[in-house]
């Protein structure tokens, strides 16, 4: 068992020169706001033009740079080539509601069904499915916009990232099976109809567009070259398990797993036998730990971060903690 880094963030993405999606996924608490905002800065600093942004209902972005970045793609003061944007999915679900009820009224019409379209749409969003849906479009409309060289997502608890990205597969078994039998009903009637005047047919148009983009999204975010989820834990036990889960899932979907980093560990050089009990213990407790995350992660941890005296806020703690990142 190796005790040491092999492969490092910094050479991770100097070794993925198209890297452009970058995620940051565990268990709450552990750091990945502070993580995705440092690397964020820190890419920026390369010259590269950065998005970071956030699709989670509860944002954190707006507190962690000290300015408001709700609602639309913001400059991030003192930052150059750096934007944040905190994704107001209230409004969001609000634009999705609207346009199903369209394409609802639309088909009511169009197979003659007289019922108010309120009550289909009501069932079709009312569930928590859909605010998640929202959030993965929203997601995929920022990345195929490609105004950014690279993306940086403060993403939503990991279980949730995982399950919309699984998502996209079921999405585009269940719109292609859609448009087969759309097909075969719009033949059937251009068959019995006497005109030959193709008719339009916006819920198929619809469908062949959120197929295609769902499809691209599911090809970046699958794609090594472009996509990296990096895990985030703590020299802890339920961190770990978390991220431990976490990983096996991915695996199995085939999305690019960029690594793991370790947060908030407690300097050993500052800790002898004149430190405290509790200072001592979580020491102990630490370096045990550390021994699980060398062996179930090798080859794979990126980085080790130092716990600091603060909280991680502000451009400057960031740029401190990107130091860390990516020494
Ligand atoms: N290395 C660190 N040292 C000290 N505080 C940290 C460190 N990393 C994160 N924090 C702080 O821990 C808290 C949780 O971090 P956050 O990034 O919000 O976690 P998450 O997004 O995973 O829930 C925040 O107050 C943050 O400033
Ligand atoms: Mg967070």
């Amino acid at each position: 068992m190796t005790t040491q880094i092999e492969t490092s963030m910094k050479n991770y993405v100097m070794d993925h020169q198209r890297l452009k999606y970058l995620f940051f996924g565990g268990k709450g608490g552990v750091g990945k706001t502070a993580m995705a905002g440092a690397t964020a800065i820190w890419l920026a600093k390369q010259g590269r033009r950065v998005m970071l942004a956030s699709t989670n209902p509860v944002h954190s972005l707006s507190g962690l740079l000290g300015q408001n970045v709700f609602g639309q793609p913001t400059a991030v003061n003192g930052v150059p080539n750096l934007w944040a944007y905190e994704i107001d999915t209230k409004d969001t679900i609000e634009r999705s509601k609207q346009e199903i009820r369209e394409k609802i009224q639309w088909f009511l019409k169009f197979a003659d069904i007289s019922t108010k379209a309120e009550d289909f749409v009501e069932s079709a969003t009312m569930n928590p499915a859909f605010e998640e849906s929202a959030m993965f479009e929203n997601m995929v409309d920022l990345m195929l916009g490609g105004e950014y060289d690279v993306y940086v997502f403060d993403t939503a608890p990991t279980a949730n990232a995982r399950r919309l990205l699984g998502m996209s597969q079921v999405y585009s078994l269940w719109v292609g099976k859609m448009l087969k039998s759309r097909q075969e009903a719009r033949s059937l009637r251009e068959l019995l109809s006497f005109t030959k005047k193709k008719e339009a047919d916006p819920l198929m148009d619809y469908l062949v567009s959120f197929r295609d983009r769902m499809g691209k999204a599911r090809e970046m975010l699958t794609d090594p070259a472009q996509t990296a989820f990096f895990f985030v834990t703590l020299a802890e036990a339920l961190p770990i398990a978390v991220i431990t889960r976490f990983i096996g899932w991915f695996h199995d979907f085939g999305i690019p797993v960029g690594g793991v980093i370790v947060n908030m560990l407690i300097d050993q050089k500052q800790v002898d036998e004149k430190s405290p009990d509790f200072v001592k213990n979580r020491v102990a407790m630490q370096d045990r730990y550390m021994d699980d995350v060398w062996q179930k992660f090798e080859g794979m941890v990126r980085s080790t971060l130092p716990l600091y005296e603060t909280e991680v806020r502000g451009v400057d703690m960031l740029q401190r903690m990107g130091k860390a990142l990516f020494v």
